[in-house]
């Protein structure tokens, strides 16, 4: 069978699934037809431009398509500046990465930005070109082969909401261009404006106010995060197809999945919040299927941090089950987790986890996290609170004074993002060893409290291993690098807190966290270390990354080797009966795992009973691949405790 032939089952395959979304979003638009011969010829030029290894590697992911779904699939993401200098530099620390057991790396924006302050990548200027600091696109080709041979799959941005200000687009349309100022949403005057703005929420309120940038001589532009990032508008079907032109282009670099940043804002709506309209949906499907047809072994995330009820499509339910995203990033867990180990209570987490989300979801899953390059927002509604009898305004105030340190006996030490007076919203950055007590213990010389920090660290990389999705491990949180506050001293930094998170590898502190020999983890000290770190104790602080690495490798490990782990395996919450302790079950059909976990410093008991009617039945630990003994019928755990029971 020949290639072309191939592609044409494709096409057939995927058919309604592109061509209907398409009719849908822009059948009234007059270019509807040229449009679609266009795309046409575009879904068989990048075919036929495919190379041949990346073929081979469609046709097996057509026939193993829960290939990222399986338990040994664990994602590591960083800057590659911070983290390998530049990509040339990312081949020689894959074997660090191996040791961890991860198989999934996710390269932080790397696409030509603007120059100056650039969100940190995701205000770009060029979709063709590498950011010129990191390499070139042969570049980025040559490492996603070199990952591929050893069989890691490579994760980039891809943002689809919006573009630099100073990308080409952008300057044509400046130029009086009428086909691109189309591409953006400009208007004459601040009449249709201030009537959207009466819906819409600001993201970034303290550095971005309003939605919308006056440029003079050209109009107001829409433009939902900062000034320099100009909203797309997909309304227009030129738009679509030179998306989607990049996003095949970059797949036959070798790139294995694309993170679709900021999706929720892709189409507008007067009279809304203008978020996860469901036009975006459409559009998503259409994309994906276009992947499907084109470059079949890529897969989508899609990068949507709202709340549940509003997450969930974005995983493909009802008309569109199995046809919009593979991968959706879990900020409820994440919120959740942060939740009940400030407040030693996982009501309000069961409640929500059990609640708003299905147990599984046809060919896709969850990114899961707890930390990520972004701050932490309080995604808690007030009728989820008010369910558990909290208060949701003051449940989310006491978040964010819990972890910015203000509140009384706090072991986190946060720093505020984006206060915004009329709402009341504080959001958080800061280190996951950093908010989870570390940095604090460390200060305070307090060994008692670094043993705990440890453990809540371990506990929330156990967690997301053993949910259900791909962990992701934020880049230095496996070797619990502190807060960085240099980030103030750069100009373009200074304003955004959300850098005191993105600390540069400390691979000093990785080589002996990893107790290997000076060699393993790459040369020392090439991307520097974190500042914070060296200043204190450095016995104690080794001993915390070696513990924090070690353990997080193990759980990879046991991960690995948990059949019941695939993300095909329902995640059914439990009823525990003890406010002290989160359970789940992962329901399989060679058997049942049960994870429990224990988010508080008290010791707490589990009824050999419970676990028993819950499906456990061998009493075997499979995270400490030890068996677990009865006391009087109880499960005595400790403080922090996680266990996999089978
Ligand atoms: C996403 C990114 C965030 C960025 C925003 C705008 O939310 O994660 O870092 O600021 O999109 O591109």
């Amino acid at each position: 069978m020949d290639d072309g032939e191939i592609f044409e089952f494709r096409l057939e395959r995927s058919r309604e699934d592109l061509f209907g979304m398409l009719r849908r979003l822009y059948a009234d638009h007059p270019d509807y037809e040229v449009f679609l011969s266009e795309l046409d010829t575009l879904l068989r030029e990048r075919w036929a431009e495919r190379a041949d290894d990346l073929k081979s590697l469609d046709l097996r992911r057509d026939l193993e398509p829960d290939w990222f779904q399986r338990p040994d699939m664990a994602g590591y993401v960083f800057y590659i500046d911070r983290f390998a200098g530049n990509l040339k530099g990312v081949p020689p620390k894959l074997d660090y990465l191996a040791d961890l057991g991860i198989t999934y790396v996710h390269f932080m924006p790397c696409l030509k930005p603007r120059p100056g302050d650039n969100d940190g990548g995701y205000s770009v200027a060029d979709y063709r070109a590498i950011d010129p600091r990191y390499g070139t696109m042969a570049d980025l080709e040559a490492v996603t082969a070199t990952l591929r041979s050893r069989g890691m799959s490579v994760c980039i941005d891809l943002v689809l909401n919006h573009t630099a200000r100073e990308h080409e687009w952008a300057e044509k349309a400046r130029a009086g261009d009428p086909r691109y100022r189309n591409y953006y949403l400009v208007f004459d005057d601040d009449v249709l404006p201030k009537r959207y703005e009466e819906t819409l929420v600001e993201v970034f309120p303290e550095n971005a106010p309003g939605n919308f940038t006056y440029e003079p001589g050209f109009g107001w532009v829409w433009t939902t995060f900062n000034p320099h990032q100009w909203d797309l508008d997909w309304a227009n079907p030129w738009v679509f197809l030179e998306m989607a032109d990049v996003m095949l282009s970059l797949a036959n670099k070798g790139v294995d999945i694309l993170r679709f940043d900021a999706v929720a804002f892709m189409w507008k709506r007067m009279g809304t919040r203008c978020q996860s309209e469901p036009e975006v949906h459409w559009i998503l499907r259409a994309l994906r299927a276009a992947s499907r047809i084109a470059a079949p072994a890529l897969i989508h995330l899609e990068e949507a941090i709202v709340s549940p009820d509003e997450l969930i499509p974005y995983l493909g339910v009802g008309e569109h089950e199995g046809k919009v995203g593979n991968l959706a990033y879990h900020n409820s867990l994440m919120v959740q987790y942060w939740s009940a180990l400030a407040s030693r209570d996982t009501r309000l987490m069961a409640h929500v986890l059990h609640n708003r989300f299905p147990r599984v979801f046809a060919n896709a899953t969850y990114a899961t996290y707890i930390r990520c390059h972004d701050d932490i927002g309080w995604a808690v509604t007030d009728e989820d609170a008010a369910a558990v009898g909290l208060n949701g305004f003051a449940h989310r105030a006491f978040l964010s004074d819990f972890y910015d340190g203000s509140f009384p006996g706090s072991f986190s030490r946060g720093a505020l993002f984006q206060v915004n007076p009329a709402t009341g919203d504080k959001r958080i950055s800061g280190t996951f060893a950093s908010l989870a007590g570390l940095q604090k213990a460390l200060d305070d010389g307090d060994e008692e409290g670094l043993e705990r920090a440890i453990d809540r660290i371990l506990l929330g990389h156990a967690l997301i291993a053993s949910f259900g999705g791909i962990p992701l491990i934020y880049m230095g949180d496996e070797i619990a690098l502190t807060n960085d506050e240099t980030y103030l001293d750069d100009p373009d930094h200074a304003h955004d807190s959300r850098w005191i998170h993105r600390p540069r590898m400390d691979w000093d502190l990785a080589r002996l966290a990893q107790g290997a020999g000076p060699q393993r983890a790459g040369a020392a000290s090439d991307a520097g270390g974190s500042r914070a770190q060296a200043a204190r104790a450095p016995g104690a602080s080794v001993s915390a990354s070696k513990k924090v690495y070690m353990g997080v490798r193990d759980i990879l490990k046991r991960r690995a080797a948990v059949s019941e782990f695939h993300a095909k395996n329902p995640t059914i919450i439990a009823e525990t009966g003890n406010t002290q302790i989160f359970a789940f079950v992962r329901e399989a059909p060679t058997g049942a795992i049960v994870c429990i976990y224990n988010f508080t410093e008290r010791w707490a008991d589990m009824a050999g009973d419970w676990a028993a009617a819950n499906g456990a039945s061998a009493f075997h630990d499979e995270l400490s691949d030890r068996p677990v003994v009865l006391h009087d019928g109880k499960i005595a755990l400790p403080p922090y405790a996680r266990l996999w029971l089978r």
